[in-house]
């Protein structure tokens, strides 16, 4: 894994926003794999920035979401549907048909998962994936665990993921207590990956996640298995780093 430290948050996003710039100014029809949460809010105000100035074009882009939650509306304040266009989608000149999120609200959420996949292979695979990291080492949704998933599934969330996303909600009993998400396979598919990480609260699952071991029980070390992953990381984050 490539590590680069940033002095702050906001060089990270910078940096991740330069990343993400790159390849879609690079390939045509990019795939970018997306991801929702805190953390690469920086970053996708980053490329609205750079989208008014003229130096990115997204009209030909395609993403894929890592995950929604089940059940929620599209139309909910925190579904990661409404996130996204609030965030990124609203105010860049993407055509929405090449946007994938999984529909949080189907009613048969295996079949949703199997179409969503489907769709993934249909295109080829992702060229660049962004992620950020549960504080329990989740990646999209992939909660640790005994076996990961491969492919898009969906998945109980852990009571810890339900107390972090809490904060979001009114209540901790208004957060769903299930996804779906793209499994592990999925996202070590991608041609390059790059792994946001940032804030004090994230320092512990970061030193975890650099021992020199693999564990279904911290997804993100899975990522030491990618041959090109780049792990964008504030000094806060890095602070329990050896
Ligand atoms: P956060 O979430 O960016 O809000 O900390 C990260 C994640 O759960 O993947």
């Amino acid at each position: 894994m490539n590590i680069v430290i940033c002095n702050n948050y906001g060089e990270l996003s910078k940096k991740a926003a330069h990343i993400i710039k790159e390849q879609i100014n690079d390939k045509q029809n990019s795939v970018i794999g997306l991801a929702t949460g805190s953390t690469p809010l920086g970053t996708y105000s980053e490329l609205i920035d750079l989208y008014k100035k003229g130096k990115i074009n997204f009209s030909d882009t395609i993403t894929f979401n890592l995950d929604e939650y089940y059940r929620i509306k599209k139309d909910h304040p925190q579904s990661y549907d409404y996130f996204m266009n609030e965030n990124l989608f609203n105010h860049i000149n993407i055509d929405k048909k090449n946007t994938h999120i999984a529909n949080g609200d189907a009613d048969n959420p295996n079949d949703e998962c199997e179409s969503y996949n489907k769709m993934l292979d249909s295109i080829g695979g992702i060229d660049l994936q962004v992620l950020g990291i549960g504080s329990n080492g989740h990646i999209g949704f992939n909660e640790p665990a005994q076996e990961l998933s491969a492919r898009t599934h969906l998945v109980k969330l852990t009571s810890k993921t339900i107390e972090d996303n809490s904060r979001f909600f009114n209540n901790v009993s208004d957060v769903p207590t299930q996804a779906l998400t793209m499994g592990m396979a999925d996202i070590l598919k991608a041609k390059k990956i790059i792994i946001l990480i940032s804030g004090v609260n994230k320092a512990k699952i970061a030193a975890e996640m650099f021992k020199n071991r693999i564990t279904t029980q911290v997804p993100a070390s899975m990522l030491h298995m990618h041959p090109n992953t780049t792990v964008l990381i504030d000094k806060d984050a890095a602070s329990m780093l050896p």
